[in-house]
């Protein structure tokens, strides 16, 4: 599980890279976004100190967050170390806000058949619009941010690992994903379907098809992450992906003045 889940982080690493600032300080990577105030996007991850250095990690990290006026956040995994790191951010006032999973897809894209009046398309930068302004609406985005998350679609649209899939609905824009290769692993990101069009198989067709297409491009991994106990994981269960392990995000609770 160890290893499944260095490799899952080592991808992170790499689409972090790719959309947002990253500062590798050597015993954890620190990934920020200061046009997106989201902790997705802010997180200090794939932490390995002793347990003597854990709390002068932490002190900076807290400090590097703050500077840019972010509130700290760390993610917690089965390949942090100390294996008591949490405790320390427990004892910082920190606090744990979320619990996801790493999910997994093993072997072949069987059973997919095609969703009635659903139709995938891989989508290119004339699409980008289109695809950005499906994605807010799926995932709730403020409309403020709009030029910052094309921006950053945009970045991961020119590496020549990333798919992006775009899925109409009786021919209207419905909903997306994106699928991004690194190294023979498969992230899938993005996974979002516009309110009104929910319920229709549209994230279904939009799976199948990056399932399909992860093993076609021969990725020994294929993975996504899920808040832990979400509908979106019931859906992913159903099309084959399987928990490989949980991560939990700890963010700094600040004093109110
Ligand atoms: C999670 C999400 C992407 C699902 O999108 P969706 O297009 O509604 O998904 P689908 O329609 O393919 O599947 C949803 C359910 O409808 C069912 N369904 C599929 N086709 C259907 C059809 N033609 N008629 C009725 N139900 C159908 C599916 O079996 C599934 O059932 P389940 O919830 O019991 O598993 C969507 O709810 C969403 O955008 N949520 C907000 C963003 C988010 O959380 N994304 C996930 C990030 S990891």
């Amino acid at each position: 599980m160890e290893n499944m889940c260095r490799r899952i982080e080592e991808h992170l690493l790499s689409l972090h890279s790719l959309v947002n600032n990253v500062k590798d300080i050597g015993y954890a990577t620190l990934c920020s976004n200061r046009r997106i105030p989201i902790t997705a996007y802010n997180q200090a991850y794939r932490v390995n100190v002793t347990e003597s250095e854990a709390q002068k990690l932490i002190t900076d990290v807290i400090g590097y967050y703050k500077s840019m006026g972010v509130n700290p956040c760390f993610v917690v995994s089965p390949a942090t170390r100390p294996s008591t790191f949490a405790n320390s951010l427990l004892d910082a006032g920190f606090k744990l806000v979320l619990e996801e999973d790493a999910m997994v897809h093993e072997g072949e894209s069987k059973n997919f058949r095609g969703v009635p009046d659903v139709n995938v398309v891989s989508s290119d930068g004339s699409l980008l619009d289109v695809w950005t302004d499906v994605n807010m609406k799926g995932f709730g985005i403020p409309v403020v941010l709009r030029d910052a998350f094309l921006d950053m679609f945009e970045k991961a649209i020119q590496y020549k690992g990333t798919k992006s899939y775009l899925g109409y609905f009786q021919g209207k824009p419905a909903g997306v994903c994106g699928l991004v290769s690194f190294n023979n692993v498969g992230g899938i990101f993005s996974v979002g379907t516009a309110p009104e069009y929910r319920n229709k198989g549209v994230a279904t067709a939009l799976l199948q098809k990056a399932i399909a297409d992860s093993l076609t491009m021969g990725n020994s991994l294929l993975y996504l992450i899920t808040t832990k106990g979400s509908d979106a994981e019931r859906l992913y269960t159903s099309l084959g992906f399987q928990v490989a392990y949980t991560h939990r995000r700890y963010q700094l609770q600040l004093q109110k003045q």
